[in-house]
């Protein structure tokens, strides 16, 4: 994965992070020394009634998640390829029951697949070890959600059978997908009619049909996470923060967190700080954002 034009900052060691500011919300998960050491304590909400949505990704200084260059539009070119973010990633995988992506992040890494063990795997055994002490199944679901069907099912995710696969799509999507033949890992759902987006509770209400689970992350990108947040359906957002300017021209491409919705200043997410780590000039961050289902108070800074 190395260029020679990235500077590899961070990267060269796994040291553990260090912790310069936590909260006590949720439960210790168990984590076993090995990871333990290198991140910490790590502490999950597990509400009974309904699933807790937490997302990550990395950002660089300047608030660009994607290069959305040939060659250059992965995560590792944002984070400089840093061990302790894929250590992280996998980590948050682990936990985690379902894994869900848009297309446009299956698209840029063709022939990754969603678990703890694919984005590190010199610690396989470890993040094994926290699947098991978890009561977990194995690999968590990996759903991605697509309009418009246009999906390789030859693609490892859904080939290798390593992961049970999802994918949510419209009925048009579901249409072109019937022209390929379908793994057995592979399921295929159709719950949108309409030409456009579909609405992220629904993407949310299907996942937990087909997986009843309370960790669910999402990792992106930037389009279906923006569905996530219009609908305020996200719980928490962890992001690390890596320690690049990358700069933009007025018009180019490249990606922040949130596309295709606009909140500030009418309507902005605003998030509280609930966890600080340091990797070296990386930092980990995580928030927490209002639960804003009924009956629930919203508060603002
Ligand atoms: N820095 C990070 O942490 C990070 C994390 C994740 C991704 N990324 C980067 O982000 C880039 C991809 O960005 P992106 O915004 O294109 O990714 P994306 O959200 O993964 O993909 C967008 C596509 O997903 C489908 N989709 C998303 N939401 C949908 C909805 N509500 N209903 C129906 N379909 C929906 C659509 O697919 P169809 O076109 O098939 O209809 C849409 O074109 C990549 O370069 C990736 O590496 C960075």
């Amino acid at each position: 994965m190395a260029t020679d034009i990235m500077p590899r900052t961070g990267s060269a060691t796994l040291a553990p992070l260090e912790t310069l500011f936590e909260t006590k919300r949720g439960k210790v998960l168990p984590l076993p020394p090995k990871l333990a050491r290198l991140y910490g304590c790590l502490r999950m909400p597990l509400p009974r009634s309904h699933p807790h949505v937490f997302s990550n990704f990395v950002t660089t200084l300047d608030g660009v998640v994607s290069l959305n260059t040939k060659g250059h539009a992965s995560g590792g070119d944002i984070s400089g390829f840093s061990a302790q973010d894929r250590m992280v990633m996998g980590l948050l995988r682990a936990i985690a029951d379902v894994v869900i992506i848009g297309s446009g992040t299956l698209r840029t890494d063709r022939r990754h697949v969603w678990t703890a063990e694919a984005i590190f795997p010199e610690l396989a055994e470890d993040y094994s070890r926290l699947i098991n002490a978890m009561g977990k199944r194995g690999a968590p679901l990996n759903v991605i959600v697509s309009g418009s069907g246009e999906i390789d099912l030859r693609l490892p995710v859904f080939a290798t059978g390593k992961v049970p696969a999802l994918i949510v799509t419209t009925t048009a999507g579901a249409k072109r997908l019937t022209k390929q033949s379908t793994p057995d890992s592979v399921e295929i759902r159709a719950i949108h009619r309409g030409a456009g987006a579909i609405p992220a509770r629904a993407i949310l209400d299907e996942v937990c049909r087909v997986r009843r689970g309370k960790l669910i992350l999402v990792e992106g990108g930037p389009r279906l996470l923006g569905d996530f947040y219009a609908e305020r359906l996200v719980d928490e957002q962890f992001l690390t923060l890596a320690p690049q300017i990358a700069g933009r021209e007025a018009d180019d491409r490249r990606l922040s967190l949130v596309m295709g919705k606009a909140f500030a200043p009418l309507d902005a997410r605003w998030g509280t700080l609930i966890d600080v780590r340091r990797g070296s000039s990386h930092l980990f961050l995580r928030y927490s954002f209002p639960d804003h289902r009924p009956g629930r108070r919203i508060s603002r800074p």
